[in-house]
């Protein structure tokens, strides 16, 4: 029991808007769904409204100068510090990902070395793609390793019933190909790690 425990993946979740009115909660609420199944995972939920990050970045190589926004900070970076893997649930903003979601990615380093990063998309025609492609290549920057296999969901607003549940029953299909993934990538990342410390 105690192994099966001490073995569960930490998934942090990242949900990328931060806009009045936005889609996004409806979307991160049933990826939780999906967590909430697995036996092998733990979903921390980060979201940018309810924990904003400074906007403004210190000298290169130094902390923020401020106490407020070395505060904003400490209730995010330990998380993503501890996350074995990430989910990042993002809109499509003019064919790429929101700024906010940027500037979270922006303010951490290490936190995304040597670690697998999933994502759950969504928008009008793309179903976000575009922002998924956009943010494998902020990822390679950042040592991270992205999951081949992403959810998408085209013309969001119609995908899900007013409980929550997506209508089409391949977006669940898609978010366990996704899941089993990132897992068989975060146990064999974990174990790299431990035994060899990643160094960048
Ligand atoms: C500033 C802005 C730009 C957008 N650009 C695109 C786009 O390029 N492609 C697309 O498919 N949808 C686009 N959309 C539609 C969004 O993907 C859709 O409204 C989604 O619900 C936004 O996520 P949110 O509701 O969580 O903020 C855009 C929406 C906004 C607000």
């Amino acid at each position: 029991m105690s192994d099966m425990n001490d073995n569960r993946l930490q998934i942090a979740v990242l949900l990328g808007s931060t806009r009045d009115g936005r889609f996004g909660p409806v979307v991160a609420n049933w990826l939780l769904s999906h967590f909430a199944r697995r036996e092998d995972m733990d979903a921390d939920l980060i979201d940018l409204v309810e924990t904003p990050l400074p906007t403004v970045f210190p000298v290169l190589g130094e902390p923020p100068a401020s106490p407020e926004a070395r505060e904003l900070l400490a209730a995010v970076s330990p998380r993503l510090a501890t996350a074995d893997a990430f989910v990042i649930v993002t809109p499509e903003y003019n064919h790429s990902f929101p700024a906010v979601l940027k500037n979270a990615i922006d303010w951490h380093g290490r936190e995304w070395h040597a670690k697998p990063v999933g994502f759950v998309s969504y928008g009008g025609f793309s179903a976000g793609l575009r922002a998924v492609e956009q943010l494998r290549l902020v990822l390679a920057e950042l040592h991270a390793v992205t999951i081949r296999d992403s959810v998408g969901f085209q013309g969001v607003w119609a995908q899900f019933d007013p409980a929550g549940t997506a209508t089409d029953p391949a977006c669940d299909v898609a978010a366990k190909t996704m899941l089993d993934q990132l897992a068989w990538w975060a146990h064999a990342l974990r174990e790299a790690r431990a035994v060899r410390p990643y160094s960048a």
